[in-house]
C-alpha cells in the first residue's frame, strides 16, 4: 500500500501553483506528504526547461532515483511541468530513464487523478503528454503550500514569443479563466484566512483579451480589491508593454494592490530588445519606471535581465549597466542566455562566448548588490507594513515575513503572529534583508 508522497518542483510560480494541484489530488486520495524523498512512495518531479541549468539539475534529480526504485519497486516515479512538452526530453526518458513509471504535461495535469491510479495498474511506463490544451484546466484541489498567502492563476500560456523563450511552446497559447471563478476562488481563499493572494501569469496584463467579455487586467484587480477579508494583492508577471496608464491609475487607487513592480527588461540596448521581440524601448521602459513612481512614491520596482543574448556586444553591455545605474532598482534576477531548441534566438550564429557572459553577469549581480543595499538603506528609520511568515528560515528564533514592496523583513516577535499583519520600525539594511523592531499591531 502506498501512503507517502513527495514532490519536487522546479521553475516558476506557475509550476508551483501547478504543484499545490497535484498535492491536491494525492491528499483527496488519503497520501501523506513528506519531508524526506526516502520516505515517498510517490515521488513526482514538477520540472522547468526556461534555462539548460534547470534542465541539468532535473536529469540530475532522476538519476538519483535509479537507486531508489531499485531498494523499492513499488515506488511510483512520476515527472510532468513543461520539460515533458519537449519531444527530445521525453524520448530520452524513454530510452535512458527506465525507472519512471509516469510522464505527463502541462495541457494534462488536470488528469493527473485519472494517470496516477491507471499508472499504479500498468508495469510499463505510462507516458501521456498533450500538444495543447484541449480544455481550460478544471477545478482541481489545492494543497496550498502557506496558510496566509495563496497563488490564483488567472491567465495560462503566454503569446509573446520572445526570440530567447521556450515558454509559450511548452505552455501553450493565452487563455485567461472566467473573472467570475477567479473572484469567487478569492472570496474561498479570504473565508479560509488568506490575507494574500498572488495573481500568476506569464503575461498577467493581456488578461481578457482572449476572452468574450470586455474585461481587461485593470477591470478584474478592482473586483478583487472588493472581496472582504483580503488584505494584500500581488501579482506575477507584467510585461512593460502592456502596462497601460489605466493599469498604472487603477493600481494607485486599490488599497490592496501592492506597490511592488516586478518589471522585466530583459536588457538594455534598443538593438537587443528589438531582437528580443519585447515591443518597447528603452526610453519606452524608463518613462513607465518613472510613471509609477510618480503615482507611487513607495514604489519597489524590480526586474529580470539577460546577459550575453546573441549579438550583444560589449556596447550593448554598457547599455544594461547604465539602465541598471539610472533606475536603481530594488531587486534582480539575473541570468546568463541560455539556448533553448526550438527558439528563434538559439539558431543565431553570433552566440556570445560562455566566459564573456559568465563575467558580464558576476559584474551586473556586483552593481545590483550595491544598488539594492543602498535602496534598502534608505528605509532605515521608516516603519513598514509586514505580513509575518513565521520562524526566520536562518534564524528561527525570529520572525521573518514580507513588506508590501515584497522586501524580506527579519524582526524579533512571539511564533504566534505568524500570518498576521504587523508594523515594524527598520534599523539595519542589506542587500536582500531588512531588519527590524516590532512597532504595534496594525488592525
Ligand atoms: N513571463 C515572464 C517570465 C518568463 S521566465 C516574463 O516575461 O518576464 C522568467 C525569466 O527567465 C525571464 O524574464 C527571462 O529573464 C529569463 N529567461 C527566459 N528565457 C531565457 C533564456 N533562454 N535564457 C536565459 N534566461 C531566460
Ligand atoms: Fe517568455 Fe516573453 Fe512570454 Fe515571458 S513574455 S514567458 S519571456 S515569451
Ligand atoms: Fe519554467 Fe515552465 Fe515556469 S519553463 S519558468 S516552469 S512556465
Amino acid at each position: 500500500m502506498r501512503e507517502n508522497y513527495f514532490i519536487r518542483t522546479y521553475g516558476c510560480q506557475m509550476n508551483e501553483n501547478d504543484s499545490e494541484k497535484i498535492a491536491g489530488v494525492l491528499e483527496n486520495k488519503g497520501y501523506e506528504a513528506v519531508d524526506e524523498i526516502e520516505e515517498a512512495d510517490i515521488i513526482i518531479l514538477n520540472t522547468c526547461c526556461v534555462r539548460e541549468n534547470a534542465e541539468l539539475k532535473v536529469f540530475g534529480k532522476l538519476g538519483q532515483l535509479k537507486q531508489l526504485k531499485r531498494e523499492n519497486p513499488e515506488l511510483l516515479v512520476g515527472i510532468c511541468g513543461c520539460m515533458m512538452q519537449e519531444d527530445h526530453v521525453v524520448e530520452e526518458i524513454k530510452e535512458k530513464y527506465a525507472h519512471v513509471d509516469l510522464v505527463f504535461g502541462t495541457h494534462n495535469l488536470h488528469y493527473f487523478s485519472e494517470l496516477l491510479e491507471e499508472a499504479k495498474q500498468e508495469n510499463s511506463p505510462l507516458v501521456e503528454v498533450w500538444d495543447e490544451s484541449k480544455e481550460l484546466i478544471s477545478d482541481m484541489p489545492v494543497q496550498r503550500s502557506e496558510d496566509h498567502k495563496a497563488k490564483v492563476t488567472i491567465i495560462y500560456g503566454c503569446d509573446n514569443y520572445c526570440t530567447y523563450c521556450i515558454v509559450p511552446y511548452v505552455r501553450g497559447q493565452e487563455r485567461s479563466r472566467p473573472a467570475a471563478s477567479i473572484v469567487q476562488d478569492i472570496k474561498d481563499l479570504a473565508a479560509d484566512g488568506v490575507k494574500e493572494v498572488m495573481l500568476l501569469g506569464q503575461n498577467v496584463n493581456s488578461y481578457g483579451q482572449d476572452l468574450d467579455m470586455e474585461i481587461d487586467f485593470a477591470d478584474l484587480l478592482v473586483q478583487i480589491n472588493e472581496i472582504k477579508d483580503l488584505d494584500r494583492i500581488r501579482y506575477m508577471t507584467p510585461h512593460p508593454r502592456d502596462f497601460n496608464d489605466k493599469l498604472i491609475n487603477t493600481i494607485s487607487n486599490l488599497d490592496k494592490v501592492c506597490e511592488q513592480f516586478h518589471l522585466p527588461v530583459q536588457a538594455g540596448s534598443n538593438k537587443i530588445l528589438k531582437e528580443m521581440n519585447r515591443g518597447y524601448t528603452r526610453e519606452e521602459y524608463i518613462e513607465l519606471v518613472n510613471k509609477i513612481r510618480d503615482k507611487n512614491p513607495n514604489a519597489a520596482i524590480s526586474t529580470d535581465t539577460i546577459v550575453g543574448f546573441p549579438g550583444e556586444t560589449e556596447e550593448d553591455f554598457q547599455k544594461t549597466i547604465e539602465l541598471y545605474k539610472e533606475i536603481k532598482f530594488d531587486m534582480a534576477y539575473m541570468f546568463n542566455y541560455s539556448q533553448r531548441s526550438g527558439t528563434p534566438a538559439a539558431e543565431k550564429e553570433n552566440q556570445v562566448p560562455e566566459e564573456i557572459k559568465k563575467e558580464r553577469l558576476q559584474y551586473l549581480m556586483d552593481l545590483q548588490s550595491e544598488i539594492g543595499a543602498e535602496k534598502n538603506k534608505e528605509l532605515i528609520g521608516e516603519t513598514v507594513e509586514v505580513l509575518v511568515d513565521g520562524p526566520s528560515k536562518k534564524d528561527p528564533s525570529k520572525l521573518a515575513g514580507r513588506s508590501r514592496t515584497h522586501k524580506i523583513v527579519i524582526f524579533e516577535g512571539e511564533e504566534n503572529l505568524t500570518g498576521e499583519i504587523v508594523n515594524v520600525m527598520i534599523n539595519e539594511a542589506q542587500s536582500w534583508t531588512l531588519f527590524g523592531e516590532l512597532v504595534e499591531k496594525s488592525e
